[in-house]
């Protein structure tokens, strides 16, 4: 099995869950974004009577973490989906919510667990292990989402580590204030070969269920540049 660090648990000072303000205040930024994409693309089937063929409606948050981010980024997405049932005729037919928390296997699932809120509106399960690997049966996903957690990379790219190598990095783990371009290039390189590993999580929703995913970026190159300077 890969080596994976997750957050720290528990609810005390140094805790993710006491120390992820600026994950959820830019989530909300972003919830308008979602909220949008889910009512111009959410795609409701009808049966010939023109009821909902989608009794149960499967949302996996994908590092998840221990909250309390995922708990306002599911609430969100069920409030568009059902806001979009209601707009396309459907407010005696909502469906039933299934929620599937992933992190990887050592994340603090019991604070998580512990901290559900009292009048969440759906059925919840853990799904601990890495979103590079499998985590949900083919085409079973509705709607994925996952936010700060897809630029994790599952290891530091080898080049950087060897002294022999153009892309030495001398120790850091990290390519800002790097000298060298290469150091960019191998984590880039990096990220490339980590997101075509979780992009197979797409299959998992099928050819109409939707992914959502907002994580950090930098404009390049210039950024790059100032950051070495
Ligand atoms: C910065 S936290 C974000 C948590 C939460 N989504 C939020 O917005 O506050 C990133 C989370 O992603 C998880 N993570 C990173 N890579 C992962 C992977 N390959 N599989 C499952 N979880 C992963 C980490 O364990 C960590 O809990």
């Amino acid at each position: 099995m890969a080596d994976s660090f997750a957050m720290n648990g528990g609810d005390g000072p140094n805790s993710y869950k006491q120390n992820s303000k600026y994950q959820g205040e830019r989530f909300d930024e972003a919830k308008v974004l979602l909220r949008n994409s889910i009512r111009e693309k959410l795609t409701i089937h009808k049966n010939s009577n023109a009821t909902t063929v989608t009794p149960v409606f499967k949302i996996a948050d994908l590092g998840c973490s221990v909250g309390p981010n995922t708990f306002a980024c599911v609430r969100t997405l069920i409030e568009a989906v059902e806001l979009e049932f209601k707009a396309q005729g459907f407010e005696t037919q909502l469906p039933e919510f299934q929620v599937f928390f992933n992190d990887h296997v050592a994340n603090d699932f019991n604070t998580l667990f512990k901290a559900f809120p009292i009048d969440r509106t759906y059925l919840a399960a853990g799904v601990p292990g890495s979103f590079n690997g499998r985590l949900f049966p083919k085409a079973s996903m509705n709607l994925m989402h996952s936010s700060f957690a897809v630029q994790w990379l599952t290891r530091v790219p080898q080049e950087v580590t060897k002294e022999v190598s153009p892309a030495w990095n001398k120790g850091r783990i990290t390519y800002a204030r790097s000298e060298s371009s290469k150091v960019e290039e191998a984590y880039a390189a990096q990220f490339a070969r980590d997101m075509e590993l979780s992009s197979r999580q797409v299959s998992r929703t099928g050819g109409d269920g939707l992914l959502a995913i907002l994580m950090p970026c930098r404009p390049e190159p210039s950024s790059l540049q100032s950051h070495r300077s």
